[in-house]
């Protein structure tokens, strides 16, 4: 649905964004990641047709966003990292304002407007004014905005930017329900974390260079990351750690809060030699857990903090 080729974009000297290539599926949830000034906004505005590209292409539902602009933007709803400031009007105004926009015809306006509310649970703020909103009904504000022309592709910068974690669990929500709708989303965020469990792919960028594209578990391949185990024991934990870090299968064991962190070496995928071992060296198990490789850990792994 989203296709980038080579994408070159210079401001000056400055290279933001560097033979980007990105493919992004029909209905999937896209999490674009990556450091401050790692060409994501670029990215985003060009997908957008508010900005030209240096050189390379890029298409939305296979139409060239340089070449077919109207096309293009009847099918992309974008929303931008700062809300513009339109504070004196209400809400519903403002969203009939961004109907008229699109030349949605009068008689339709209305219902589309309240579908929108409805959609962004903001129908009991309608005759509010839009800088009454908190900031997370700002946000959503801005959602119920590009939802106006029913677009296929949402393209948002950061929309979970400042929200408190209710609101942020509101975000997410409302994009899983426009993914069931149908729609593929392309979103930016810092908040890794909140990203891992909505995306279907994840796209690291840094200095204008898509650095990993895939999925978590293959992240978490790439990385050659073993998942962690964490091991609770009965009694002293140096002695489990004494029993477990001379085995060939164990990567590394450290004593943390009473509990140890365990990770395998290479080849090794299966826990249950663990148990086995302990049992065996006279240890008492309390737990024996899994750890997920977090978002955020893949992420400080794959970009070192190099920025523009
Ligand atoms: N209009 C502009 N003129 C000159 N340089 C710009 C312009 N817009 C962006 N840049 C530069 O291009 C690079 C990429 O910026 P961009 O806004 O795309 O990054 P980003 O990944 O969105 O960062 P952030 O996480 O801070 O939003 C940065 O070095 C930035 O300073
Ligand atoms: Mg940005």
């Amino acid at each position: 649905m989203i296709e980038i080729k080579q994408l070159t974009k210079q401001y000056g000297s400055l290279t933001a964004l560097d033979h980007l290539d990105l493919t992004i599926k029909e209905g999937d949830i896209f999490g674009y990641i990556g450091p401050n000034g790692a060409g994501k906004t670029t990215t985003m505005r060009v997908l957008a047709t508010l900005l030209d590209p240096t050189s390379g292409q890029a298409f939305i539902d296979g139409l060239d966003v340089t070449k077919k602009g109207n096309e293009v933007r009847c099918r992309v709803g974008y929303m931008p990292d700062f809300m513009g400031v339109y504070d004196d009007l209400k809400v519903f105004e403002y969203l009939e304002f961004f109907a008229a926009a699109f030349k949605i015809d009068r008689k339709k306006r209305q219902g589309i407007v309240e579908g929108v509310l409805e959609l962004t649970d903001l129908t009991s703020k309608k005759h509010f004014t839009v800088d009454s909103l908190s900031r997370g009904m700002q946000q959503r504000l801005g959602l119920a905005r590009v939802l106006i022309h029913d677009p296929k592709v949402l393209i948002l910068d950061e929309p979970a930017s400042g929200l408190d974690p209710r609101a942020r669990i509101e975000v997410r929500e409302l994009l899983l329900e426009l993914k069931r709708m149908g729609k593929t989303i392309m979103i930016s965020s810092h908040i890794l974390s909140e990203l891992e469990e909505i995306c279907d792919q994840i796209g690291i960028i840094e200095r204008g260079k898509l650095v990993f594209d895939g999925t978590m578990d293959e992240i978490r391949k790439h990385m050659g990351v073993h998942s962690r185990i964490k091991v609770e024991v009965i009694g002293d934990p140096q002695r489990a750690l004494d029993v477990l870090s001379p085995m060939p299968q164990i990567g590394s064991v450290t004593i943390e809060q009473r509990a140890l962190t365990v990770t395998f070496s290479d080849g090794q995928e299966n826990n249950g030699f663990l148990a086995k071992a302990l049992v065996q060296g006279g240890i008492d198990i309390v737990s024996i857990e899994p750890q997920k490789l977090k978002l955020d850990d893949a992420f400080l792994e794959l970009t070192k903090g190099i920025v523009n």
